[in-house]
């Protein structure tokens, strides 16, 4: 990032520990998850929630008192493929409150228009032009910051400032504002944990984005907010109002999963040797290397839904209004689905992973967030020889219960002579 030498809010703000914060202090989850699955396929919760009750972080935020965890593949998938009967009005409650009105909230007919109007811009065909021009260049300006020095932190070094840094290009943002914009995604994103916080982020977001707005109105841009600006639903051009929710929407959906997948992809391979070696002498295994470190530690855990009817699920009942947690973390190590699936293993065999969600909501941004990892994957691999975890690290491992990653990632590896690539 930029450095802030001012008494800018930037300047004593510490992004990296509000997302460690944000992960919740949990070191493995999925025994607890398997237990769960193994009793009932979908476990019922009355929840506690009065003041300093256990799952609210803010007495300001909305309050949910009972709540369905669904925890095998083939429910999650039904679940979420069925958008009728389970709605995702919920999230209005929620990460809603400070985006406004985004398409993760909206249900049938009117997701498809407004998802149909953003998708054309992450096509995988249309991100390939990202794929040199910025991705490429922002990966090769931060790892160009460390190659000679033989060791390096890859989370604060290259996984967390990266994709913040693509968005940022994508979206056309001039490099001085990096730093504020990264503090104020940092804050949306933090809904849960800090209401007031996060609404006057989503307060300030907004008004930076509309002078960014207005600005491409004037003068459009081979950028983001000036596609958007273009782009029209039912003959009619998008309001101001209609694009801020989605460049809210951008920030916790593109910044914070693509860097934690990023960064569980690479501990994934330091903590197999004998994989990494395999993907290092044949490149051809990237792709499966990225799947399987989806499938394995998903950097999102849960999705959530509401019943719009009374349905039975699992054997199950659910009311009309029943809160779903969808636990795509579960979903992905079931044994009825992945042999060993607690095993990270790139050579298996086993299917689609959750990780993106399914059905109409399925991750927009999924082809974006694999050739992230792609291109990233490949540079480490190209510009790092001899990478391997820092024998002297103290105990690397991935946490987090809401959302999952290695808070630190210590490596070795040989030095780039001066000046080499
Ligand atoms: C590995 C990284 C990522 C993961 C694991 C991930 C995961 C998900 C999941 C599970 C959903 C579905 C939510 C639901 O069904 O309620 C979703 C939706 C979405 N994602 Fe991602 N995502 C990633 C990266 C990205 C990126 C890079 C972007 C864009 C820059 C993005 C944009 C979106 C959007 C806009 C939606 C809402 C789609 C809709 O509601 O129709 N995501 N993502």
């Amino acid at each position: 990032m930029v450095s802030q030498q001012d008494g800018s809010p930037e300047a004593s703000y510490d992004p990296m520990r509000q997302f460690a914060e944000l992960a919740g202090d949990v070191r493995d989850p999925y025994p607890m998850l398997a237990g769960i699955r193994a009793d009932t396929p979908v476990l019922h919760v009355q929840l506690s929630t009065g003041p300093g009750g256990r799952y609210q972080h803010d007495d300001k935020a909305p309050r949910i008192t009972s709540l369905f965890t669904i925890t095998s593949h083939k429910l999650a998938q039904q679940v979420l493929t069925d958008n009728v009967r389970f709605s995702s009005a919920a999230n209005a409650m929620t990460i809603g409150q400070v985006m406004g009105r985004t398409i993760l909230e909206m249900d049938p007919p009117e997701h498809q228009r407004h998802r149909a109007l953003v998708a054309k811009a992450f096509r995988a065909r249309v991100l390939d032009q990202w794929s040199d021009t910025i991705i490429g260049a922002t990966i090769g300006e931060l790892i160009d910051a460390f190659a000679g020095d033989g060791q390096a932190d890859l989370i604060p070094q290259l996984t967390f400032p990266f994709p913040v840094r693509v968005i940022a290009r994508i979206l056309g943002l001039p490099e001085a504002d990096w730093p504020r914009f990264l503090r104020l995604s940092t804050q949306l994103i933090a809904v849960m944990r800090n209401w007031e916080g996060a609404l006057a982020a989503s307060r300030e977001l907004r008004g930076y984005f509309g002078e960014i707005i207005t600005d491409r109105r004037k003068h459009t841009r081979d950028d983001l907010v000036s596609q958007l600006i273009e782009a029209e639903v039912d003959g009619r051009r998008l309001s101001d109002d209609e694009i801020y929710p989605f460049l809210l929407l951008l920030l916790p959906a593109g910044v914070e999963t693509t860097y934690r997948s990023s960064s569980n992809l690479l501990f994934g391979l330091l903590s197999h040797p004998g994989q990494l070696d395999a993907v290092r002498a044949d490149r051809g295994l990237v792709p499966r290397a990225i799947e399987e470190a989806l499938r394995w530690e998903n950097p999102l855990l849960t999705v959530t839904r509401t019943a719009t009817e009374e349905v039975e699920l699992g054997g199950v009942p659910i009311p009309a209004g029943g809160f779903l947690a969808v636990s795509l973390g579960a979903a992905n190590r079931d044994p009825g689905r992945y042999a060993e699936p607690d095993a990270f293993d790139i050579f298996r065999s086993g299917g689609q992973h959750l990780s993106f969600g399914d059905g109409a909501h399925k991750c927009l941004g999924m082809h974006l967030a694999r050739l992230e990892m792609r291109v990233l994957l490949n540079a480490v691999l190209d510009r790092l020889p001899g990478l391997r975890l820092d024998p002297d690290a103290h105990d690397p491992h991935i946490h987090g219960l809401i959302f999952r990653s290695p808070p630190a990632l210590p490596v070795r590896f040989d030095p780039a002579s001066e000046g080499g690539r």
